[in-house]
């Protein structure tokens, strides 16, 4: 895994698929014959609704607000080679993090919704917050792509650990060391110099099937998950909903770039679809 930031020329001609690069046109595309198999992509922007900072905001991410660690560098937190030597930043950031404390947003409901519509394929996720599980979106269709704090590992020996040790050592700060070889043991949350976990690997051939591309929440700078958006069909229309510009996004025929705030723009595309009512009900059951 590991960044990169990409740019395309924007296309100039009119949209091949959808009647106009605009959300009433996705909507009407969404609710025709054509339009059998979403995919979502999701990045930090769709949990901050929810108070967990995204990563590279200036100001509020992650990454600006991690001085208090000492790292000599913020991406550090998240590097394999560093954590070897100094694992008490992220088990500190973990704390923050950890699982069970947040609600998932309007934006993990309108995952569950698509999947209701039986138009959901795969929702492939960055993020580590396993908030797409709480809002109801069925687990056989979720990617962690880059992990989650659900399993544990020693770094060094690889054998797996109790989950319960795992949180106890986060909530208290004391780092689990492997009992077998004294490694330190880390949720298996993808770090930098790490592989992506054989699922993505499996999933993503699926793409190529890909009726419509939804891409939420993502700076696309952190490959190879940002280059998935490169892999649909040429004729699959492709939807970015962030509050910038991200990725090789306005480069084909039928991209279309709303910016904003995702839980704004989805709650817009529910009333055109026709689905306001479905995702404020489904949404209250998450609280
Ligand atoms: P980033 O912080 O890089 O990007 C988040 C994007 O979401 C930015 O473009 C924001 O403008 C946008 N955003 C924030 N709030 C939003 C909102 N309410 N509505 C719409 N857009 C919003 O986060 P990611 O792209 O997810 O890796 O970062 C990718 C990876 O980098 C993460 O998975 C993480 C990090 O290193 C690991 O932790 C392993």
């Amino acid at each position: 895994m590991g960044n990169d930031q990409s740019h395309s020329a924007p296309h100039d001609g009119p949209p091949e698929v959808l009647k106009a690069r605009d959300l009433p046109s996705i909507a009407k595309y969404m609710k025709s014959t054509e339009c059998r198999k979403v995919f979502v992509m999701l990045g930090a922007g769709v949990s901050t609704a929810a108070g967990i900072p995204d990563f590279r905001s200036p100001g509020t991410g992650l990454y600006s607000n991690l001085q208090r660690l000492n790292l000599p560098y913020p991406e550090a937190v998240f590097e394999i080679n560093y954590f070897r030597q100094n694992p008490v930043p992220f088990y500190t950031l973990a704390r923050e993090l950890y699982p069970g404390q947040f609600r998932p947003t309007l934006t993990h409901t309108f995952v569950k919704l698509l999947a209701d519509h039986r138009l959901l394929d795969t929702c492939f996720t960055q993020n580590i917050d396993t908030l797409e599980r709480q809002a109801g979106v069925p687990g056989d269709r979720i990617v962690e792509a880059h992990g989650s704090f659900a399993s544990q590992h020693c770094v060094d020996c690889k054998a797996s650990f109790d989950g319960a040790a795992m949180k106890r050592g986060v909530e208290t700060g004391d780092i689990v060391k492997c009992s077998d070889c004294g490694g330190f043991v880390k949720p298996d949350i993808v770090f930098f110099g790490e592989s992506l976990p054989p699922v993505f690997h499996q999933k993503v051939p699926r793409l190529r099937s890909a009726d419509l591309l939804i891409v939420i929440g993502t700076s696309l700078t952190v490959h190879p998950f940002a280059s998935l958006t490169s892999l649909v069909p040429e004729g699959c229309p492709r939807v970015l909903i962030n509050m910038d510009p991200a990725g090789d996004f306005g480069g084909r025929a039928d991209d279309v770039t709303l910016l904003g705030r995702c839980d704004e723009i989805v709650r817009d595309l529910c009333r055109e679809l026709g689905w306001e009512e479905e995702l404020d009900r489904e949404w209250g059951k998450t609280e």
